[in-house]
């Protein structure tokens, strides 16, 4: 799709460690608007579509009523009946054109205005990957925010203002989706929901041998044999012929056999060496644990403070990209934005003429920009070269909407989390009066959860602040 092309190019011509993504139809609302657009003026044209269907229906009806009535008299007397010389006529009429036309009339297709905009709107539809990647959305946010799968799939989010909830066929699609990444946790969780809905009644057409199936293979996976034994059972309750389910029963019974016998030979020191590297887990709580700590609210007090600071940390997170829409204002557009611009520089004391363009940003449902630094680093050596302005000294960012639920900013080396409050800003310098980066900036954007978040930032730069924020002798002061 352009526009996501579009969204990559501008991403990536800003050297920053994003990887585009191509599924981010849903992260930002813009986006998102369009599509709710186009499906009411599909439910419009539609709605057309049935009227027309409707008329065409009542004109049949009409005629059939009236040559039922008609025929009636016939019969009855047909010799007195046609010796009106009108009905004679009539007849005549009625079977060499009117039939005819009656046919025209059924034969007519109604549908053609609704295909043709179908046809044309499917074209900006969303695709399998955009529904895969709403899903994963799901799943990334019921980990962040530790959601329960039943409060998740009832809607019962905080600030949601319109409920949604998901029926048992919603659930078995997520837990499918988590199946094809072999992500058998989040397949457990939605595939049992599933089953607890059909279990309350509901009324679907999602097939319990279906989620039985996958969900004892996902329990399987994860090493609870007794479990995974007991839902096959379920299953060949249900389908006494099911093959897998035949196969699988007949392998999980070897293993446990072969289990219990090797149970009678372990040892105790195995119990000890499985509790201390439970302690040593605890003790380190790596930064991506630190981070949804932080956006669910939950201080840091009690950890102990991050020990080694590895620059290259965040190489190591696995998904380490940004999740969001912006676009590039500048001064000379608008004055308004030339107004902000000064007020940034009133403010801060720094000079505003070497920064870079306001940034503005929306970050959807489930959008994100993960742990990063804002400045370059040394092992990043021409990060902002084009600029020829130096690193980014400090930076602003401004809140532009309320955020109904996430989305805070997060600094997991201080353990601050700073909640969206439309027309309140956070400043910070990324770099310490040496010009070396300061590491305690590495800081992330929540997803959102709930709602859509707005923000703008300005990044101040190095060129223009010599006098305003002079140089100290010392690296780290
Ligand atoms: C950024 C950034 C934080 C936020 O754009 O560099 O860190 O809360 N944004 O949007
Ligand atoms: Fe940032």
């Amino acid at each position: 799709m352009a526009s996501k092309k579009l969204w990559c190019a501008l991403a990536l011509g800003f050297l920053l460690p994003f990887s585009c993504a191509h599924t981010d139809f849903f992260t930002s609302i813009g986006h998102m608007t369009d599509l709710i657009n186009t499906e009411k003026d599909l439910v419009v044209s539609l709605k057309d579509y049935i009227k027309a269907e409707e008329s065409k229906l009542e004109q049949i009806k009409k005629w059939a009523e009236k040559l039922d009535q008609l025929t009636a008299t016939a019969t009855k007397d047909p010799e007195g009946f046609l010796g009106h010389p009108v009905n004679a006529f009539k007849l005549m009429k009625r079977l060499n054109t009117e039939w005819g036309e009656l046919e025209s009339l059924v034969l007519k297709d109604m549908s053609d205005g609704f295909i043709s905009n179908m046809t044309i709107q499917r074209q900006f539809f969303p695709n399998d990957e955009d529904q895969t990647g709403a899903a994963k959305a799901l799943l990334r946010l019921q980990d962040t925010y530790n959601l329960d799968t039943d409060t998740l799939s009832r809607g019962n989010l905080p600030g949601v203002k319109h409920k949604s909830f998901l029926t048992a066929e919603d659930c078995f699609e997520l837990g499918k989706i988590a199946y094809t990444e072999a992500d058998y946790y989040h397949t457990e969780l939605w595939m049992e929901q599933a089953l607890k809905q059909l279990d309350e009644g509901e009324v679907s057409s999602a097939d319990k041998v279906y989620i039985l199936d996958y969900l004892s293979y996902a329990v399987y996976q994860q090493g609870d044999l007794g479990k995974a034994m007991a839902l096959t059972r379920r299953l060949l309750e249900l389908d006494p012929e099911h093959q897998r389910a035949n196969g699988n029963m007949k392998y999980f019974e070897y293993i446990m056999a072969k289990e219990k016998e090797a149970n009678k030979s372990s040892t105790d020191s195995e119990e000890q060496q499985e509790k201390e590297t439970e302690v040593k887990k605890k003790d380190y709580l790596p930064e991506r644990r630190k981070y949804e700590m932080l956006c669910r609210g939950e201080g840091l007090k009690m950890l102990s403070r991050a020990t080694v600071h590895d620059p290259e940390t965040g190489k190591l997170t696995t998904a380490h990209y940004r999740v969001s829409k912006s676009a590039w204002l500048s001064g000379y557009e608008s004055p308004v934005v030339s107004r902000i611009n000064t007020r940034i520089q009133d403010l801060t004391g720094l000079d505003v003429s070497t920064a870079e363009e306001l940034q503005v940003a929306n970050y959807g449902v489930g959008g994100q920009y993960e742990p990063h630094f804002d400045f370059g680093r040394k092992d990043e050596p021409d990060a902002f070269k084009e600029l020829g302005t130096g690193n980014r000294i400090a930076t602003w960012l401004f809140y532009m909407s309320d955020v109904s639920a996430g989305g805070a900013t997060v600094f997991p080396e201080v353990g601050a989390s700073v909640w969206p409050r439309k027309g309140t800003a956070v400043f910070w310098y990324n770099l310490f009066p040496s010009g070396e980066g300061d590491y305690s900036t590495r800081h992330a954007a929540c997803p959102v959860l709930v709602g859509n978040k707005w923000v703008s930032n300005k990044w101040l730069h190095e060129r223009g602040q010599e006098f305003r924020r002079p140089c100290t002798l010392s690296e780290l002061e």
